[in-house]
């Protein structure tokens, strides 16, 4: 094995911004390798995903999130695949193993909690993908039926694109996804399983909704909130299922901190339409990331389902990669890799 270095780098936010981050609200800081502690294994990182809500928690917080504020000087956090440098002899892992663990965002990182990968995805990477919420969200949350006309709002984002295509596999007749351009919602059509694509801030979402689907939708997997949601609950046909998982409209609005989403909802088209809406976070079961790993790994053993992510290269790049990702640069997951 190569000599380890002395130092590793990280990146930490270096001053609160007035709006949306940018890259120059980082600094890419060189700090002593970690020393790991009794219990924790050392890593060298390899990849990490850059994730939407890292936008909310830099300098602020939302009630009840399980992820704590970012504040100045804060190395930034997230999920990361790493490779065993060093383990406890009691830990069963070997020197070069990969595990996934949230101390993304440096080079080297001291762990104490981590997941072992396994062979059940074929590539390790895939281990990062945000599909685990949709799916669970689209069974457990939804549960769609055969036959459903799905609109899945946020729909090119690191888990609309993998909802779009996990709703197809389990059956929906129609898959509707939202998304911010001309070229991102011809991509969704030709490469995410939708079956058509909203566009936010062309024509109202609502008047686009109701030409593509003018009977109506039964599922919603709402990403975004706001306009979409309001949309979403116009085209609802009687006894809709909403599943909310994120609300990228407050999240990535560049006015305010990102902190919360708030919309006005017709509640008599809720009561008369019957609609059951839910939010729905994917760690709050367990099971369903099990499960949805299986099926993930068959699925894409299978070429039925893709992993559509965007790798870039290098520690120094990881703050414009965010600006990227907030800016709806990419389509996908958005994946550092070191
Ligand atoms: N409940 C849970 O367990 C759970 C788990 C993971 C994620 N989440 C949440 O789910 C949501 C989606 O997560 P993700 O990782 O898939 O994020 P994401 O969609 O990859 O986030 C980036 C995308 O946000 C979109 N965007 C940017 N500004 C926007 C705006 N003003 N209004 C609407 N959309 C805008 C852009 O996509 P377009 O250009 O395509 O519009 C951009 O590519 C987030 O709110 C996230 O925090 C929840």
């Amino acid at each position: 094995m190569p000599a380890l270095p002395h130092t590793s780098r990280e990146v930490r936010l270096a001053s609160l911004p007035d709006g949306l981050p940018r890259p120059e609200h980082f600094e890419i800081v060189e700090t002593p390798l970690p020393v790991p502690e009794e219990g924790q294994v050392l890593v060298r990182n390899r990849f990490f995903h850059v994730f939407a809500a890292l936008r909310t928690l830099i300098g602020g917080s939302v009630k009840g999130a399980p992820f704590p504020p970012l504040l100045p000087g804060d190395t930034l956090f997230g999920a990361a695949i790493g490779e065993v440098v060093s383990a406890p002899a009691d830990s069963g892992l070997r020197p070069g193993e990969l595990v996934s663990h949230w101390l993304g965002w440096r080079e080297y990182a001291a762990v104490a909690q981590y997941t072992r990968l396994g062979d059940t995805l074929p590539d390790p990477v895939a281990h990062l993908a945000q599909g685990w919420t949709a799916y669970a969200a689209l069974t457990q949350g939804a549960e769609v039926r055969p036959g459903d006309t799905v609109f899945v709002s946020g729909g090119a984002g690191a888990v609309g694109s993998l909802a779009g295509q996990i709703a197809r596999l389990l059956g929906a007749g129609q898959v509707i996804g939202s998304t911010g351009s001309p070229e991102k919602a011809e991509r969704l059509v030709s490469e995410l399983g939708y079956d058509a694509a909203v566009i936010r801030g062309a024509e109202p979402i609502g008047e686009q909704l109701a030409k593509i689907a003018p009977d109506g939708i039964d599922v919603l997997l709402d990403n975004v909130g706001g306009e979409q949601l309001q949309a979403a609950v116009a085209a609802a046909r009687h006894g809709a299922r909403f599943v909310l998982v994120g609300a990228l409209s407050g999240q990535m609005s560049a006015h305010g901190t990102g902190t919360t989403a708030p919309v006005e909802l017709d509640t008599y088209q809720l009561i008369l339409k019957g609609i059951a809406m839910r939010g729905f976070s994917a760690p709050d079961d367990a099971r369903a990331r099990t499960q949805w790993t299986e099926r993930f790994g068959g699925w894409l053993r299978s070429g039925e389902i893709t992993f559509p992510h965007v790798r870039v290269s290098g520690i120094e790049q990881a703050p414009q990669a965010l600006h990227e990702m907030i800016g709806g640069r990419h389509l996908g997951a958005v994946i550092v890799e070191l």
